[in-house]
């Protein structure tokens, strides 16, 4: 697959000396010591899966998070700025959140996953946009569908070279996708982008896909926009409705073929597949 991504601040991660933390390494909280049957309930939650923290659990995972506390609204200087906050925190929690989500997608995540590879018309393979550890790529490219992995988080990109894995820095704000790409999926990402910067966001996921291309996304409903703030950082999070979301979506070129909702921990989410239409 070739790889057209020009980006203002790209690179390509290694695995360099910096990258010293042991994935699966000590972070008080995450259950996934705990044995199932101990944690009554958790089984029966679909945001959870076999003693590990399946996405969705929260706007933002645990590990990122210990002693957690949403806060009201506060003003930033500019919505970039908010984002950038929100990246610099998933640099220090890369690799506990790595850590603390399953490999494998949920049984919501994996029907997602299956439809985004079979609706894709013939093309350039998928661009992933906040790849994170790279789970879902993997579960992809197992159905022979070419992934190309980006995060604007150095430490993603990091944890992905050192398993083997080639990801890119491309922040999403900020750098241009020049190739053309049959499938974009960006999962659990949305939520970090202000409610101004939408638009400009999915213009630039249509301009990514050949016509026909499918998009896939997945973000958590609701209203308003808040700060979380944990351990590793703040992490800025905004809510979309179903409707409020499509509207976006139909404004950038896109109509929606399949949306399915799922529970979170603190609200419930939803997977758009939508298709480019012009
Ligand atoms: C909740 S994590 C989701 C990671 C992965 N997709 C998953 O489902 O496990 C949010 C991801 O969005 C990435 N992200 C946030 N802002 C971004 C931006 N401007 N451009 C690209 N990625 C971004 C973060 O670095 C992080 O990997």
């Amino acid at each position: 697959m070739q790889i057209k991504i020009s980006a203002t601040a790209t690179a390509t991660a290694t695995a360099t000396a910096t990258a010293t933390a042991t994935v699966g390494g000590s972070a008080p909280g995450l259950e996934r010591r705990e044995p199932r049957s101990r944690r009554f309930g958790l089984a029966r939650n679909p945001a959870f899966h076999g003693g590990r923290i399946n996405r969705a659990r929260s706007y933002v995972y645990m590990a990122c998070r210990r002693q957690c506390t949403l806060q009201e609204d506060v003003p930033m200087a500019s919505s970039q700025s908010n984002n950038r906050r929100t990246a610099a925190a998933y640099e220090k929690c890369a690799r506990d959140y790595a850590a603390s989500v399953l490999p494998q997608p949920s049984a919501a995540g994996a029907e997602a996953l299956r439809r985004l590879a079979d609706a894709l018309p013939s093309g350039d393979g998928v661009l992933e946009i906040g790849s994170g550890p790279g789970w879902d790529a993997d579960f992809l490219e197992a159905l022979a569908v070419p992934v190309h992995r980006t995060d604007v988080a150095r430490a993603f990109c990091e944890f992905q070279a050192q398993r083997g894995r080639r990801a890119e820095v491309f922040d999403l704000l900020v750098d241009e996708v020049e190739g053309r790409y049959a499938g974009v999926l960006m999962l659990c990402v949305l939520q970090h982008f202000e409610r101004s910067d939408l638009d400009g966001v999915l213009r630039k996921l249509a301009q990514a896909l050949v016509p026909e291309g499918v998009l896939l996304l997945s973000y958590p409903l609701g209203e308003g926009e808040f700060w979380e703030h944990g351990d590793s950082g703040n992490y800025r999070v905004v809510l979309w409705s179903d409707a409020g979301l499509d509207d976006r979506l139909r404004a950038a070129g896109f109509e929606v073929d399949w949306a399915s909702r799922f529970d979170g921990r603190e609200a419930p989410w939803r997977y758009v597949l939508a298709r480019r239409t012009r």
